[in-house]
């Protein structure tokens, strides 16, 4: 370590201040003239410069002053030019304030900057749940799982296959939500407070691709191998292309809503990020992660996923909202051959869960099979088809695994983890003293 008492003993002994000497003469003139700063230098110093080469320095630089205004005056000349009217052309409204009724979910031509006065409350009401909910990955102790996960006799490999396949799908799974946020739906919902809560949903995706990567950096995984499995392993890779498929149309920036296609094109989409993405492709993974925590074994995975989950559960629900309410606002999109290809769009997502939960438990484990996982999504899937208002297609499906609703039920704002402090408090507040 370095000690400044030993550095300062090989410094030099201080020498006396040497007398100052006049300042040379273009010094001073350096900071009231144009002369350029080389010739300044060169004259200073002494050496031979031709008094008529800066004169001539001299002349040029105060031309090209003359000839181009200064950056602050142009900036000063754009501002006091500015014309409003170009900015704010595209809201129809004009200056005209906002009312309620000017207000919808999609195709909206009043001003979006304008949060309030609110129509959807429970939008904003969301958005406020979530910042109430924040975390972060890095307040759970991962000590027991590294411990455990590095153990030879910790976890069968059974229970090990399930950690890889869940942090395979997860690690990018979040990553594909967040990009169709942002890249896809944000600039097509027409709603500020939608839009607000999008924004925080948008950053719950950075936290949870944060959660995987922290899981797997703590275990010490092969990362490239978890996170490339979406695209070398069948039962993640179709999981993957089947969300990655419906965001292709909504990627492209010229597309645009106001026709009914397009129009049916975002809800296609957001049906099948928001129910089928969020709402079946998670619970498998979910479900065997929590139950492993509920035997006490991978504690600080299984409780990053329950803060996941409840994350979740609050995405899905506002998706779902999102949803009845443009079908309540464009119930000419809500067609009957539309709904029965929302259907199909749910059994093609709980068709994909099912196999992977095969491919995740070739056997029983953690007091779970593919079978009571089968019976578990038939009863997801009829639950999404229900809150869209759809006829439920597996008949007498129950559900196996009640603790899981028990968790996502319980009141989130209360003490839903005992293993934290139920107020986040934030570390950086400002203080004036
Ligand atoms: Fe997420
Ligand atoms: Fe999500």
């Amino acid at each position: 370590m370095l000690s400044w008492d030993e550095y300062t003993e090989d410094l030099p002994k201080p020498q006396p201040e040497p007398t100052l000497a006049p300042e040379p003469e273009l010094q001073v003139r350096a900071a009231d003239t144009a002369v350029p700063a080389a010739a300044t230098e060169v004259q200073a110093t002494g050496a031979q410069v031709n008094s008529a080469q800066i004169d001539k320095a001299n002349k040029a630089n105060k031309e090209s002053t003359a000839e181009k205004p200064t950056v602050l005056a142009a900036a000063q000349a754009a501002v006091k030019a500015l014309d409003p009217a170009p900015g704010l052309e595209e809201l129809e409204m004009g200056a005209a304030r906002v009312m309620v009724d000017d207000k919808a979910m999609i195709n909206c031509r009043a001003d979006l900057n304008q949060l309030v006065p609110f129509k959807y409350d429970w939008a904003w009401q969301k958005y406020l749940d979530g910042c109430a909910n924040h975390w972060m990955p890095q307040e759970v102790n991962m000590t027991a799982d590294v411990a455990l996960w590095k153990s030879n006799e910790g976890l069968t490999e059974d229970e090990r296959r399930i950690v890889m396949r869940s942090l395979g799908y997860f690690s990018t799974a979040d990553s594909l939500v967040a990009n169709n946020l942002v890249l896809a739906i944000y600039r097509l919902i027409t709603n500020p407070e939608c839009r607000q809560y999008i924004l925080r949903q948008a950053f719950e995706e950075a936290i949870h691709t944060h959660a995987y990567q922290y899981c797997i950096e703590s275990l010490g995984m092969d990362e490239g191998e978890v996170f490339n499995m979406y695209r070398e392993l069948p039962s993640v890779a179709n999981k993957a292309a089947w969300s990655l498929k419906h965001t292709k149309a909504l990627g492209d920036p010229t597309f645009t809503t106001g026709t009914e296609e397009n129009d049916r094109e975002l809800l296609r989409n957001l049906i099948a990020f928001y129910v089928v993405t969020e709402g079946i492709f998670f619970y498998c993974g979910f479900s065997q992660i929590l139950s492993m925590g509920r035997r006490n074994k991978m504690t600080g995975v299984a409780e990053q996923f329950q803060y996941i989950l409840r994350d979740e559960s609050m995405h899905l629900n506002f998706g779902i909202d999102v949803i009845n309410q443009i079908k309540l606002e464009n119930p000419q999109l809500w067609t009957a051959e539309f709904q029965q290809e929302v259907a199909q769009m749910i059994l093609e997502g709980t068709e994909l869960e099912i196999q992977y939960a095969r491919d995740s438990m070739p056997r029983g484990v953690l007091g779970m099979n593919a079978a009571t996982m089968e019976e578990y999504l038939h009863f997801i899937a009829n639950r999404r088809l229900a809150q869209l208002g759809l006829p439920e297609q597996f008949a007498g499906a129950q559900n196996p695994f009640p603790w899981m609703s028990e968790i996502m039920d319980l009141r989130k704002e209360k003490n839903f983890f005992e293993t934290r402090v139920i107020e986040y408090q934030t570390g950086g507040a400002l203080s004036w003293e």
